[in-house]
């Protein structure tokens, strides 16, 4: 056989992974192979696969009899929409995509190449997990690529698939990369499993339930989107990669269509409701000033009171944090404040610039809420806010309560531009608490005369005329205009473009304490 031959052959071993029957198995539950996740990942053409032909050197076992080139794992780097990526994608046919040495060996190298040459990577994962039959190598393999995840975390965006089976320790690497996605059905992700849970705390719970991705969209905000195949997962990441940088100096591609900076929209002037207590939709508002109405919205089922997303304005990508008054009238909870903070932490670290919308009645009030430490969860989205140096631009739609003030980007945490609309209310707390402790006697008065409703109105009314509105904070220079709401998108497109040059630096220092 001639070395060219030879080449073909292993390279023809190699694209079948564990064989054709495994490669059924998957196609049969449902899942594509770690190839052709690779092929609808690239764009054509443009894989440039390395270490393919590597394989395991153990012997423990019979894993000699057993050695497959790529040692179930796909790694290299190709185009997607013309820039480059960086990628891993576990193959499951071979030993159920679990990880020994150098199965992590070829992925940290992979890493090694994302960062020296500021591209994205993207990670696959479908594993069993630690190869048992190496031992601890693993182990190592694992906190090899932890350590990566790590260092470069805000230096090259990180987006992890979860397309099967992610357990044990395992889960760490997509933990601590920048957006999980997940397969609804499809992938798992848990410490320990149902078996082991049953075991030790005596609960019962399926697989889906435990970790499957609704579980991790909705409940426990461990993921960023639920897709529902892998071709869905796939196209998924790579629209969300359109919104990022290649890395943590490059600025993310504009992305000019034809909608037009200057447009006003007349309907924002009757989105937010006469009345202070009627729900409206902040959703509406996001797509009547975003760029053709486009909106990604980020962990879209968690925490569903505060809205934090993608869109373009003037075709530069910006980042969304949006009270919800829709959903817990838009009040800020444990959950909210977490997944606001990593959003806003996230843009800062690659220089997207957020607009903030603010409809936000307070803290939510609760002995849950309190022992679950929202006083902790709720300053690490003041601290992120405040840190933050990229341009940031906050409107107030209507409410602006309390300590919430102050946290959503406010003036006095360094935003940028301050805009409100005419309804906005920015106050110490709401007309109806307020009164309750500032005119208390009255109130017990009106009590025992038995007009206590005429009474408390009136005093709600004065208090409303006096602070809930946008007129004194305008006075004090809180918020730089007021503005007509169907000029929004013209007023955030022109404060934003004046901050392209906006330089701003923090205080010297290793690394801030975050109240994690
Ligand atoms: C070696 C493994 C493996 C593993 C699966 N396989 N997991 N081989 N090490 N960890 C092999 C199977 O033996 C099988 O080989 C093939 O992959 C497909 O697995 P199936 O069980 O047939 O597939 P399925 O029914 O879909 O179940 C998938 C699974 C299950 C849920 C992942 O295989 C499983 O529970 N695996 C073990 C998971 C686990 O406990 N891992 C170690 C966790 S500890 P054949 O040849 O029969 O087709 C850990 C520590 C990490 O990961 C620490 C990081 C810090």
């Amino acid at each position: 056989m001639s070395a060219q031959d030879e080449l073909r052959r292993r390279d023809e071993q190699a694209e079948l992974g564990g064989g054709k029957d495994k490669i059924d198995k998957q196609h049969a539950a449902g899942k594509l192979t770690a190839r052709e996740r690779i092929n609808q990942l690239f764009d054509p053409g443009t894989f440039l696969e390395i270490d393919k032909l590597v394989t395991h050197k153990s012997s423990n076992f019979g894993l000699d009899e057993k050695r497959y080139y790529g040692d179930g794992v796909i790694v290299g780097s190709g185009k997607v929409n013309g820039r480059t990526v960086f990628a891993f994608a576990q193959d499951f046919t071979v030993f159920g995509g679990s990880l020994a040495a150098y199965h992590a060996k070829k992925i940290v190298k992979v890493m090694d190449l994302a960062l020296s040459t500021g591209s994205p990577l993207i990670g696959m994962n479908d594993s069993g997990g630690a190869r048992i039959q190496e031992g601890v190598e693993s182990l190592g393999g694992y906190a090899d690529i932890f350590l990566r995840n790590v260092l470069v975390s805000g230096v090259i965006p990180q987006i992890s698939l979860i397309l099967g089976p992610c357990a044990g320790g395992a889960v760490y690497s997509p933990a601590i990369t920048d957006f999980t996605l997940m397969v609804d059905k499809k992938s798992h992700m848990f410490i320990t499993g149902p078996e082991v849970i049953k075991t030790v705390t005596r609960e019962e719970v399926s697989k889906e339930d435990l970790g499957g991705a609704v579980t991790h969209n909705s409940v426990s905000g461990v993921a960023h989107f639920l897709t529902t195949s892998d071709e869905d997962c796939i196209a998924n990441c790579k629209r969300l990669l359109s919104y990022l940088p290649q890395n943590n100096t490059d600025p993310a591609p504009r992305v000019i269509g034809s909608d037009l900076a200057s447009r006003e929209n007349a309907e924002l002037n009757s989105v937010v409701p006469e009345s202070p207590n009627q729900p409206y939709d902040m959703h509406r508002i996001i797509k009547l000033i975003a760029d053709e109405g486009d909106f990604m919205e980020v962990q879209p089922l968690f925490a569903q009171n505060m809205i934090c997303g993608f869109a373009r304005f003037d075709g530069y990508s910006t980042g969304i944090v949006a009270n919800q008054p829709s959903v817990l009238a838009g009040c800020l909870d444990i959950n909210a404040s977490v997944k606001a903070a990593r959003f806003v932490r996230f843009c800062d670290s690659f220089n997207i610039p957020i607009l903030t919308l603010v409809d936000v009645p307070g803290f939510l009030p609760g002995i849950n809420q309190e022992y679950g430490g929202i006083i902790r969860h709720g300053a690490k989205l003041l601290y992120a806010f405040a840190e933050a140096t990229v341009p940031k631009v906050t409107v107030i739609t209507r409410k602006a309560y309390g300590g919430a003030y102050d946290v959503m980007s406010s003036k006095h945490i360094r935003a940028d531009y301050n805009f409100a609309y005419p309804t906005a209310e920015v106050a110490v707390m709401g007309p109806e608490g307020a009164v309750n402790i500032i005119f208390r006697r009255e109130i017990e008065e009106a009590e025992k005369n038995g007009n206590v409703a005429q009474v408390r109105a009136r005093l709600i009314a004065e208090y409303r005329e006096k602070f809930a509105n946008p007129w004194e904070v305008a006075e004090l220079g809180f918020i730089d205009a007021v503005i007509e709401p169907k000029t929004t998108r013209r007023k955030v497109i022109e404060a934003f473009s004046t901050l392209h040059g906006k330089r701003q630096t923090n205080p010297k220092k290793k690394h801030g304490n975050i109240p994690l």
